[in-house]
Protein backbone atom coordinates (compact mmCIF):
# COMPACT_ATOMS: atom_id res chain seq x y z
CA UNK A 1 0.00 0.00 0.00
CA UNK A 2 1.11 3.57 -0.66
CA UNK A 3 2.26 5.23 2.74
CA UNK A 4 0.87 8.49 1.01
CA UNK A 5 -2.29 7.70 0.50
CA UNK A 6 -3.24 5.89 4.43
CA UNK A 7 -4.32 8.70 5.92
CA UNK A 8 -6.43 10.14 3.10
CA UNK A 9 -8.56 6.88 3.29
CA UNK A 10 -8.40 6.79 6.62
CA UNK A 11 -9.68 10.59 6.80
CA UNK A 12 -12.42 9.15 4.26
CA UNK A 13 -13.46 6.00 5.97
CA UNK A 14 -13.56 8.16 9.43
CA UNK A 15 -15.78 10.36 7.87
CA UNK A 16 -18.22 8.42 6.27
CA UNK A 17 -19.05 6.70 9.41
CA UNK A 18 -19.07 9.65 11.60
CA UNK A 19 -22.48 10.36 13.43
CA UNK A 20 -23.53 13.42 12.40
CA UNK A 21 -25.45 14.16 15.78
CA UNK A 22 -25.40 17.82 15.70
CA UNK A 23 -26.90 17.96 12.73
CA UNK A 24 -29.95 15.60 13.53
CA UNK A 25 -30.35 17.48 16.68
CA UNK A 26 -30.69 20.52 14.79
CA UNK A 27 -33.07 19.53 12.02
CA UNK A 28 -35.22 18.58 14.95
CA UNK A 29 -35.04 21.68 16.59
CA UNK A 30 -35.70 23.32 13.46
CA UNK A 31 -38.87 21.52 12.79
CA UNK A 32 -40.29 21.44 16.37
CA UNK A 33 -43.61 23.26 15.45
CA UNK A 34 -43.84 20.93 13.10
CA UNK A 35 -44.14 18.21 15.54
CA UNK A 36 -46.40 19.54 17.41
CA UNK A 37 -48.72 20.24 15.12
CA UNK A 38 -48.23 16.24 14.41
CA UNK A 39 -49.26 15.56 17.78
CA UNK A 40 -52.01 17.80 17.98
CA UNK A 41 -53.46 16.16 14.55
CA UNK A 42 -52.97 12.48 16.32
CA UNK A 43 -54.48 14.04 19.76
CA UNK A 44 -57.48 15.46 18.15
CA UNK A 45 -58.71 11.84 17.11
CA UNK A 46 -60.54 10.18 20.58
CA UNK A 47 -59.06 6.77 19.80
CA UNK A 48 -60.49 5.73 23.57
CA UNK A 49 -60.36 1.74 23.28
CA UNK A 50 -62.52 1.03 26.15
CA UNK A 51 -65.19 2.90 24.29
CA UNK A 52 -66.87 0.52 21.52
CA UNK A 53 -68.55 3.46 20.25
CA UNK A 54 -65.53 5.48 19.44
CA UNK A 55 -64.13 1.97 17.49
CA UNK A 56 -64.64 4.34 14.10
CA UNK A 57 -62.40 6.55 15.55
CA UNK A 58 -59.70 3.78 16.34
CA UNK A 59 -59.79 2.82 13.10
CA UNK A 60 -59.33 6.02 12.05
CA UNK A 61 -56.41 6.54 14.40
CA UNK A 62 -54.49 3.09 12.56
CA UNK A 63 -55.39 4.69 9.33
CA UNK A 64 -53.50 7.39 9.93
CA UNK A 65 -50.01 5.68 11.48
CA UNK A 66 -50.06 3.66 8.50
CA UNK A 67 -50.29 6.54 6.01
CA UNK A 68 -47.68 8.83 7.73
CA UNK A 69 -45.51 5.70 7.96
CA UNK A 70 -46.18 4.99 4.56
CA UNK A 71 -45.50 8.32 3.11
CA UNK A 72 -41.80 8.02 4.34
CA UNK A 73 -41.53 5.25 2.41
CA UNK A 74 -42.15 2.69 4.92
CA UNK A 75 -43.12 -0.85 3.68
CA UNK A 76 -46.57 -1.17 5.70
CA UNK A 77 -49.39 -3.75 6.40
CA UNK A 78 -52.54 -2.71 8.36
CA UNK A 79 -52.37 -6.68 10.74
CA UNK A 80 -56.06 -7.71 11.23
CA UNK A 81 -56.09 -9.13 14.28
CA UNK A 82 -59.72 -10.46 14.80
CA UNK A 83 -63.00 -9.55 16.91
CA UNK A 84 -63.30 -9.22 20.40
CA UNK A 85 -66.76 -10.07 22.14
CA UNK A 86 -68.12 -7.98 24.15
CA UNK A 87 -70.42 -8.41 26.99
CA UNK A 88 -73.44 -9.37 25.87
CA UNK A 89 -71.93 -11.73 23.52
CA UNK A 90 -71.43 -9.30 20.23
CA UNK A 91 -68.71 -9.31 18.19
CA UNK A 92 -66.40 -5.78 17.36
CA UNK A 93 -63.48 -5.15 15.43
CA UNK A 94 -60.20 -4.90 16.76
CA UNK A 95 -58.46 -2.09 15.52
CA UNK A 96 -55.50 -3.27 13.04
CA UNK A 97 -52.17 -2.95 14.41
CA UNK A 98 -49.90 -0.88 11.77
CA UNK A 99 -46.18 -2.98 11.34
CA UNK A 100 -43.56 -0.83 9.40
CA UNK A 101 -40.19 -1.62 7.75
CA UNK A 102 -37.49 1.31 7.38
CA UNK A 103 -33.92 -0.39 5.98
CA UNK A 104 -33.56 -4.26 5.63
CA UNK A 105 -29.85 -4.24 5.22
CA UNK A 106 -28.70 -7.70 6.93
CA UNK A 107 -25.53 -6.19 7.69
CA UNK A 108 -26.95 -3.90 10.27
CA UNK A 109 -29.11 -4.48 14.04
CA UNK A 110 -32.55 -4.68 13.27
CA UNK A 111 -34.50 -2.78 15.82
CA UNK A 112 -38.37 -3.22 16.55
CA UNK A 113 -39.92 -0.08 18.28
CA UNK A 114 -43.36 -0.92 19.98
CA UNK A 115 -46.06 1.73 20.69
CA UNK A 116 -49.80 2.61 21.31
CA UNK A 117 -51.70 5.08 19.71
CA UNK A 118 -55.46 4.32 21.71
CA UNK A 119 -55.85 6.32 24.52
CA UNK A 120 -58.11 6.28 28.12
CA UNK A 121 -61.07 7.89 28.57
CA UNK A 122 -61.56 11.79 29.20
CA UNK A 123 -64.23 14.62 29.13
CA UNK A 124 -63.80 18.24 29.99
CA UNK A 125 -66.07 17.33 32.60
CA UNK A 126 -63.94 15.21 34.72
CA UNK A 127 -61.66 17.99 35.90
CA UNK A 128 -59.40 18.61 33.10
CA UNK A 129 -58.83 22.46 32.49
CA UNK A 130 -58.49 22.56 28.69
CA UNK A 131 -60.72 20.35 26.08
CA UNK A 132 -58.84 16.81 26.11
CA UNK A 133 -58.77 16.40 22.50
CA UNK A 134 -57.45 19.93 21.70
CA UNK A 135 -54.02 20.57 22.03
CA UNK A 136 -53.04 23.12 24.68
CA UNK A 137 -49.74 24.86 24.76
CA UNK A 138 -49.45 26.23 28.02
CA UNK A 139 -46.04 27.51 29.34
CA UNK A 140 -44.52 25.00 27.50
CA UNK A 141 -46.46 22.09 28.55
CA UNK A 142 -48.86 19.92 25.90
CA UNK A 143 -51.98 19.45 27.21
CA UNK A 144 -54.38 16.53 25.78
CA UNK A 145 -55.35 13.25 26.27
CA UNK A 146 -52.64 10.36 24.64
CA UNK A 147 -50.00 13.22 24.92
CA UNK A 148 -47.60 11.05 27.39
CA UNK A 149 -49.17 7.73 26.73
CA UNK A 150 -48.29 6.93 24.08
CA UNK A 151 -49.07 9.69 21.05
CA UNK A 152 -45.90 11.82 21.58
CA UNK A 153 -43.58 8.96 22.34
CA UNK A 154 -44.47 7.03 18.98
CA UNK A 155 -44.10 10.22 17.32
CA UNK A 156 -40.71 10.95 18.43
CA UNK A 157 -39.79 7.60 17.00
CA UNK A 158 -41.10 8.04 13.76
CA UNK A 159 -39.74 11.51 13.73
CA UNK A 160 -36.41 10.28 14.57
CA UNK A 161 -36.41 7.87 11.85
CA UNK A 162 -37.39 11.11 9.65
CA UNK A 163 -34.55 13.27 10.31
CA UNK A 164 -32.63 10.67 8.72
CA UNK A 165 -34.24 10.47 5.89
CA UNK A 166 -34.58 14.37 5.77
CA UNK A 167 -31.03 14.68 5.79
CA UNK A 168 -29.61 11.77 3.54
CA UNK A 169 -28.54 9.91 6.00
CA UNK A 170 -28.57 6.09 6.17
CA UNK A 171 -30.37 4.98 9.26
CA UNK A 172 -27.46 3.26 11.77
CA UNK A 173 -29.76 0.23 12.01
CA UNK A 174 -33.21 -1.36 10.59
CA UNK A 175 -36.19 0.21 12.20
CA UNK A 176 -39.41 -2.16 12.26
CA UNK A 177 -42.16 -0.43 14.04
CA UNK A 178 -45.07 -2.36 15.92
CA UNK A 179 -48.11 0.31 16.84
CA UNK A 180 -51.42 -1.26 18.09
CA UNK A 181 -54.84 0.39 19.23
CA UNK A 182 -55.75 -1.79 22.39
CA UNK A 183 -53.01 -1.21 25.00
CA UNK A 184 -55.24 0.45 27.50
CA UNK A 185 -58.15 -2.47 27.32
CA UNK A 186 -54.83 -5.26 27.68
CA UNK A 187 -53.76 -5.41 24.06
CA UNK A 188 -56.53 -7.64 23.17
CA UNK A 189 -55.66 -9.95 20.57
CA UNK A 190 -51.79 -8.85 20.66
CA UNK A 191 -50.11 -12.03 22.01
CA UNK A 192 -51.59 -14.06 19.11
CA UNK A 193 -50.09 -11.89 16.77
CA UNK A 194 -46.95 -11.64 18.01
CA UNK A 195 -46.72 -15.75 18.39
CA UNK A 196 -48.15 -15.53 14.56
CA UNK A 197 -45.56 -13.69 13.32
CA UNK A 198 -42.64 -14.80 15.54
CA UNK A 199 -41.15 -16.87 12.29
CA UNK A 200 -42.09 -13.68 10.03
CA UNK A 201 -42.12 -10.45 11.58
CA UNK A 202 -39.98 -11.05 14.13
CA UNK A 203 -37.26 -12.96 12.33
CA UNK A 204 -34.88 -10.45 11.88
CA UNK A 205 -35.64 -8.40 14.63
CA UNK A 206 -32.40 -8.17 16.87
CA UNK A 207 -33.94 -5.89 20.19
CA UNK A 208 -37.36 -4.41 21.37
CA UNK A 209 -38.04 -0.83 22.31
CA UNK A 210 -40.17 0.34 24.53
CA UNK A 211 -40.95 3.84 25.33
CA UNK A 212 -44.48 3.43 27.35
CA UNK A 213 -43.65 5.03 30.28
CA UNK A 214 -41.73 7.66 32.57
CA UNK A 215 -38.89 8.92 34.35
CA UNK A 216 -39.07 9.43 37.89
CA UNK A 217 -37.77 12.78 37.93
CA UNK A 218 -36.29 15.33 35.88
CA UNK A 219 -33.33 13.09 35.34
CA UNK A 220 -33.79 10.82 32.33
CA UNK A 221 -34.22 7.40 33.17
CA UNK A 222 -34.04 3.85 31.67
CA UNK A 223 -36.76 1.11 33.17
CA UNK A 224 -35.28 -1.99 33.91
CA UNK A 225 -38.29 -3.78 35.04
CA UNK A 226 -42.32 -4.03 36.00
CA UNK A 227 -44.08 -5.24 38.17
CA UNK A 228 -46.83 -8.56 37.30
CA UNK A 229 -49.96 -8.57 38.58
CA UNK A 230 -52.50 -11.17 40.19
CA UNK A 231 -55.75 -10.28 40.09
CA UNK A 232 -58.62 -12.49 42.28
CA UNK A 233 -62.15 -12.42 43.15
CA UNK A 234 -63.23 -14.08 46.54
CA UNK A 235 -67.24 -14.42 46.50
CA UNK A 236 -68.94 -15.55 49.63
CA UNK A 237 -72.34 -16.84 48.98
CA UNK A 238 -74.86 -17.08 51.81
CA UNK A 239 -78.56 -17.17 51.75
CA UNK A 240 -80.22 -18.02 48.05
CA UNK A 241 -81.55 -13.96 48.17
CA UNK A 242 -80.21 -10.71 49.89
CA UNK A 243 -82.22 -10.13 53.51
CA UNK A 244 -83.71 -7.89 55.69
CA UNK A 245 -81.41 -7.33 58.34
CA UNK A 246 -84.35 -6.25 60.64
CA UNK A 247 -86.16 -9.49 60.20
CA UNK A 248 -83.68 -11.86 59.35
CA UNK A 249 -80.44 -10.07 60.99
CA UNK A 250 -79.20 -12.42 64.37
CA UNK A 251 -80.24 -15.29 62.42
CA UNK A 252 -78.15 -16.29 59.69
CA UNK A 253 -74.56 -15.43 59.65
CA UNK A 254 -73.76 -13.06 56.89
CA UNK A 255 -71.43 -13.26 53.69
CA UNK A 256 -69.96 -9.89 54.30
CA UNK A 257 -68.73 -10.28 57.89
CA UNK A 258 -67.19 -13.72 56.43
CA UNK A 259 -65.73 -11.37 53.60
CA UNK A 260 -64.25 -8.51 55.77
CA UNK A 261 -63.09 -11.01 57.99
CA UNK A 262 -61.17 -13.25 55.93
CA UNK A 263 -59.86 -10.22 53.54
CA UNK A 264 -58.36 -8.93 56.68
CA UNK A 265 -56.21 -11.50 57.08
CA UNK A 266 -54.55 -10.76 54.13
CA UNK A 267 -52.36 -7.76 55.01
CA UNK A 268 -50.87 -6.58 58.94
CA UNK A 269 -51.89 -3.35 59.70
CA UNK A 270 -48.12 -2.29 59.42
CA UNK A 271 -48.39 -3.53 55.41
CA UNK A 272 -47.13 -6.99 56.00
CA UNK A 273 -48.08 -9.66 53.40
CA UNK A 274 -49.82 -12.57 55.95
CA UNK A 275 -49.94 -14.86 52.88
CA UNK A 276 -47.55 -18.03 53.84
CA UNK A 277 -44.96 -18.29 51.17
CA UNK A 278 -45.07 -14.81 49.35
CA UNK A 279 -42.37 -13.07 51.09
CA UNK A 280 -40.10 -15.73 51.06
CA UNK A 281 -40.36 -16.41 47.25
CA UNK A 282 -39.20 -12.42 46.42
CA UNK A 283 -35.57 -12.31 45.31
CA UNK A 284 -33.77 -10.51 47.75
CA UNK A 285 -31.92 -7.16 47.48
CA UNK A 286 -28.44 -7.21 46.57
CA UNK A 287 -26.16 -4.20 47.59
CA UNK A 288 -25.67 -3.35 43.69
CA UNK A 289 -29.11 -3.15 44.04
CA UNK A 290 -29.27 -1.27 47.44
CA UNK A 291 -26.29 1.03 45.92
CA UNK A 292 -28.48 1.46 42.66
CA UNK A 293 -31.70 2.64 44.95
CA UNK A 294 -29.58 5.17 46.48
CA UNK A 295 -27.89 7.38 43.46
CA UNK A 296 -31.69 7.56 41.90
CA UNK A 297 -33.10 11.24 42.37
CA UNK A 298 -36.17 10.74 44.10
CA UNK A 299 -37.70 13.56 46.60
CA UNK A 300 -39.42 11.15 49.17
CA UNK A 301 -41.48 14.83 51.00
CA UNK A 302 -42.63 15.34 47.29
CA UNK A 303 -43.80 12.45 46.41
CA UNK A 304 -45.78 12.44 49.94
CA UNK A 305 -46.97 15.71 49.23
CA UNK A 306 -48.12 14.76 45.97
CA UNK A 307 -50.35 11.84 46.84
CA UNK A 308 -51.69 14.17 50.10
CA UNK A 309 -50.81 11.46 52.82
CA UNK A 310 -49.44 12.45 56.43
CA UNK A 311 -47.24 9.77 56.51
CA UNK A 312 -46.06 7.13 54.33
CA UNK A 313 -44.69 3.32 55.23
CA UNK A 314 -40.81 4.38 55.03
CA UNK A 315 -39.41 7.61 55.06
CA UNK A 316 -36.17 6.60 53.50
CA UNK A 317 -35.64 6.71 49.53
CA UNK A 318 -34.29 3.20 49.25
CA UNK A 319 -37.09 1.59 51.40
CA UNK A 320 -39.88 3.41 49.67
CA UNK A 321 -38.51 2.97 45.64
CA UNK A 322 -37.68 -1.04 46.73
CA UNK A 323 -41.47 -0.90 47.92
CA UNK A 324 -42.69 0.70 45.02
CA UNK A 325 -40.87 -1.46 42.65
CA UNK A 326 -39.79 -4.10 43.78
CA UNK A 327 -41.86 -5.95 46.78
CA UNK A 328 -45.20 -7.69 46.51
CA UNK A 329 -47.83 -5.62 47.84
CA UNK A 330 -51.34 -6.44 48.36
CA UNK A 331 -54.24 -3.69 47.07
CA UNK A 332 -58.07 -4.45 47.96
CA UNK A 333 -60.21 -2.67 45.51
CA UNK A 334 -64.02 -3.19 46.06
CA UNK A 335 -66.71 -5.53 46.85
CA UNK A 336 -69.32 -6.25 43.97
CA UNK A 337 -72.65 -6.80 45.82
CA UNK A 338 -72.00 -4.34 48.43
CA UNK A 339 -74.31 -1.54 49.17
CA UNK A 340 -72.55 1.05 47.99
CA UNK A 341 -75.26 3.92 47.05
CA UNK A 342 -76.21 7.28 49.42
CA UNK A 343 -77.90 6.95 51.87
CA UNK A 344 -79.11 3.99 54.42
CA UNK A 345 -80.39 0.38 53.22
CA UNK A 346 -80.67 -2.14 55.74
CA UNK A 347 -79.57 -4.87 53.49
CA UNK A 348 -77.58 -8.45 54.44
CA UNK A 349 -76.14 -9.31 50.69
CA UNK A 350 -76.59 -12.60 50.27
CA UNK A 351 -73.60 -13.23 47.87
CA UNK A 352 -70.51 -10.90 47.77
CA UNK A 353 -67.16 -10.61 46.15
CA UNK A 354 -63.89 -8.72 47.05
CA UNK A 355 -61.75 -8.11 43.94
CA UNK A 356 -58.06 -7.67 45.36
CA UNK A 357 -54.66 -7.71 43.67
CA UNK A 358 -51.03 -8.90 44.34
CA UNK A 359 -48.63 -7.01 42.44
CA UNK A 360 -46.08 -9.23 42.42
CA UNK A 361 -42.40 -9.44 41.17
CA UNK A 362 -38.99 -11.90 40.60
CA UNK A 363 -38.67 -15.16 41.75
CA UNK A 364 -42.76 -15.25 42.37
CA UNK A 365 -44.67 -17.19 40.00
CA UNK A 366 -48.35 -16.40 39.21
CA UNK A 367 -49.39 -19.92 39.25
CA UNK A 368 -48.05 -20.44 42.60
CA UNK A 369 -49.25 -17.28 44.00
CA UNK A 370 -52.61 -18.72 42.76
CA UNK A 371 -52.38 -21.65 45.12
CA UNK A 372 -51.14 -19.95 47.69
CA UNK A 373 -53.96 -17.46 48.35
CA UNK A 374 -56.50 -20.00 47.33
CA UNK A 375 -54.92 -22.43 50.10
CA UNK A 376 -54.72 -19.60 52.74
CA UNK A 377 -58.06 -17.90 52.35
CA UNK A 378 -59.61 -21.48 52.45
CA UNK A 379 -57.92 -22.31 55.89
CA UNK A 380 -59.11 -19.19 57.49
CA UNK A 381 -62.36 -19.06 56.03
CA UNK A 382 -62.55 -22.92 57.36
CA UNK A 383 -61.54 -22.03 60.84
CA UNK A 384 -64.98 -19.25 60.98
CA UNK A 385 -66.36 -22.63 60.87
CA UNK A 386 -68.88 -20.47 58.41
CA UNK A 387 -71.74 -22.08 56.66
CA UNK A 388 -71.61 -19.93 53.57
CA UNK A 389 -69.46 -20.96 50.64
CA UNK A 390 -66.38 -19.13 49.51
CA UNK A 391 -64.83 -19.21 45.86
CA UNK A 392 -61.36 -17.83 44.81
CA UNK A 393 -60.80 -17.26 41.59
CA UNK A 394 -57.36 -15.66 40.26
CA UNK A 395 -58.89 -13.52 36.87
CA UNK A 396 -55.55 -11.66 35.66
CA UNK A 397 -51.87 -13.65 36.57
CA UNK A 398 -49.49 -11.04 34.52
CA UNK A 399 -45.58 -11.69 35.11
CA UNK A 400 -43.55 -9.54 36.09
CA UNK A 401 -40.48 -8.17 33.45
CA UNK A 402 -36.96 -7.94 34.12
CA UNK A 403 -34.06 -6.75 32.47
CA UNK A 404 -30.21 -7.08 32.76
CA UNK A 405 -29.11 -3.56 33.38
CA UNK A 406 -25.70 -4.32 32.13
CA UNK A 407 -26.99 -5.38 28.74
CA UNK A 408 -25.17 -3.70 25.56
CA UNK A 409 -29.00 -2.17 25.33
CA UNK A 410 -28.98 -0.81 28.38
CA UNK A 411 -25.19 0.58 28.28
CA UNK A 412 -26.11 2.07 24.29
CA UNK A 413 -28.92 3.63 26.37
CA UNK A 414 -26.89 5.22 28.81
CA UNK A 415 -24.41 6.79 26.06
CA UNK A 416 -27.09 7.93 24.22
CA UNK A 417 -28.64 9.83 27.68
CA UNK A 418 -24.76 11.08 27.91
CA UNK A 419 -25.05 12.36 24.80
CA UNK A 420 -28.32 13.92 24.61
CA UNK A 421 -28.36 15.05 28.12
CA UNK A 422 -24.84 15.12 29.14
CA UNK A 423 -26.18 13.04 32.37
CA UNK A 424 -26.23 9.48 33.80
CA UNK A 425 -30.05 8.07 33.71
CA UNK A 426 -31.48 7.14 36.62
CA UNK A 427 -31.99 3.47 36.45
CA UNK A 428 -35.35 2.45 37.38
CA UNK A 429 -38.59 0.09 37.48
CA UNK A 430 -42.24 0.65 37.18
CA UNK A 431 -44.55 -0.57 39.93
CA UNK A 432 -47.15 -0.76 37.59
CA UNK A 433 -47.57 -3.87 34.74
CA UNK A 434 -47.07 -3.87 30.98
CA UNK A 435 -47.74 -7.34 30.04
CA UNK A 436 -46.39 -6.73 26.56
CA UNK A 437 -42.65 -6.86 27.96
CA UNK A 438 -43.08 -10.16 29.21
CA UNK A 439 -44.84 -11.60 26.40
CA UNK A 440 -42.29 -10.22 23.91
CA UNK A 441 -39.45 -11.78 26.03
CA UNK A 442 -40.93 -15.17 26.28
CA UNK A 443 -42.48 -15.82 22.72
CA UNK A 444 -39.73 -13.97 20.81
CA UNK A 445 -36.85 -14.20 23.52
CA UNK A 446 -35.07 -11.22 22.03
CA UNK A 447 -33.66 -8.55 24.54
CA UNK A 448 -36.04 -5.51 25.42
CA UNK A 449 -35.58 -2.14 26.76
CA UNK A 450 -37.81 1.06 28.12
CA UNK A 451 -36.44 3.75 27.09
CA UNK A 452 -39.08 6.00 28.69
CA UNK A 453 -39.29 10.04 27.72
CA UNK A 454 -42.72 11.33 29.25
CA UNK A 455 -42.43 13.64 32.31
CA UNK A 456 -42.43 12.41 35.82
CA UNK A 457 -45.42 14.65 36.38
CA UNK A 458 -47.38 13.97 32.75
CA UNK A 459 -50.81 12.34 34.53
CA UNK A 460 -50.99 9.56 32.34
CA UNK A 461 -54.27 8.07 32.42
CA UNK A 462 -55.30 11.46 34.82
CA UNK A 463 -56.85 14.73 34.15
CA UNK A 464 -54.96 17.20 31.99
CA UNK A 465 -52.25 14.26 31.28
CA UNK A 466 -49.18 16.31 29.38
CA UNK A 467 -46.11 16.20 27.67
CA UNK A 468 -43.77 19.31 27.84
CA UNK A 469 -41.93 19.93 24.77
CA UNK A 470 -38.44 20.05 26.00
CA UNK A 471 -39.10 15.80 26.90
CA UNK A 472 -40.94 15.30 23.00
CA UNK A 473 -38.46 17.41 21.68
CA UNK A 474 -34.95 16.43 23.46
CA UNK A 475 -36.81 12.82 23.37
CA UNK A 476 -37.14 13.01 19.66
CA UNK A 477 -33.11 13.29 19.89
CA UNK A 478 -32.50 10.90 22.44
CA UNK A 479 -34.15 7.98 19.93
CA UNK A 480 -31.85 9.64 17.16
CA UNK A 481 -28.61 9.00 19.38
CA UNK A 482 -30.02 5.59 20.27
CA UNK A 483 -30.66 4.21 16.68
CA UNK A 484 -27.03 5.29 16.50
CA UNK A 485 -25.76 3.63 20.13
CA UNK A 486 -27.07 0.39 18.86
CA UNK A 487 -25.67 0.19 15.19
CA UNK A 488 -22.14 -0.29 17.34
CA UNK A 489 -23.19 -3.03 19.71
CA UNK A 490 -21.33 -5.94 18.77
CA UNK A 491 -22.62 -9.30 18.28
CA UNK A 492 -20.68 -12.52 19.57
CA UNK A 493 -19.99 -14.78 16.80
C1 LIG B 1 -58.85 24.48 20.24
O1 LIG B 1 -58.70 25.48 21.21
C2 LIG B 1 -58.37 26.75 20.66
C3 LIG B 1 -58.07 27.68 21.81
O2 LIG B 1 -59.07 27.66 22.78
C4 LIG B 1 -59.53 27.24 19.81
O3 LIG B 1 -59.23 28.48 19.23
C5 LIG B 1 -59.78 26.20 18.71
O4 LIG B 1 -60.91 26.56 17.96
C6 LIG B 1 -59.99 24.82 19.31
N1 LIG B 1 -60.03 23.85 18.22
C7 LIG B 1 -60.97 22.92 18.15
C8 LIG B 1 -60.84 22.00 16.99
O5 LIG B 1 -61.85 22.81 18.96
C1 LIG C 1 -39.76 -17.59 18.21
O1 LIG C 1 -38.65 -17.58 17.35
C2 LIG C 1 -37.40 -17.66 18.00
C3 LIG C 1 -36.30 -17.62 16.97
O2 LIG C 1 -36.27 -16.36 16.37
C4 LIG C 1 -37.32 -18.93 18.84
O3 LIG C 1 -36.10 -18.94 19.56
C5 LIG C 1 -38.49 -19.01 19.77
O4 LIG C 1 -38.47 -20.23 20.46
C6 LIG C 1 -39.79 -18.86 19.02
N1 LIG C 1 -40.90 -18.82 19.96
C7 LIG C 1 -41.92 -19.65 19.91
C8 LIG C 1 -42.95 -19.49 20.96
O5 LIG C 1 -42.02 -20.51 19.06
ZN1 LIG D 1 -49.32 3.53 27.56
Amino acid sequence: MNLQTLPIILLVVCHAQAFQYAQLAQYIDDHQEEHVEALRDWVAIESDSSNIHKRPELHRMMEKVAEKLRLMGGTVELVDIGEQELPNGQMLALPNVVTARFGSDPGKHTVCVYGHVDVQPAKLEDGWATDPYNLTDIQGNLYGRGTSDNKAPVLAWIHAVKAYQALSMDLPVNVKFLIEGMEETGSNGLDAMILAQNHTFFSDVDYIIISDCGWLSRRPALTYGTRGNCYFYAEVEGSRQDLHSGVYGGTVIEPMTDLIGILDTLISPSGKILIPGIREAVAPLSDEEWKMYQDIEFDVDHYKNKIGVGQLMYNNKVDLLAHRWRYPTVSIHGIEGAFSDPGTKTVIPAKVTAKFSIRQVPDMDPATVKKQVTDYLQSVFAKRRSPNKLTVTMVIGAKPWLADTQHPLYEAGKAAIKRVFNMEPDLIREGGTIPIAKTFQDVTGKSIIMMPIGGFDDGMHSQNEKISRYNYIEGTKLFIAYLNEIAQIKTSV
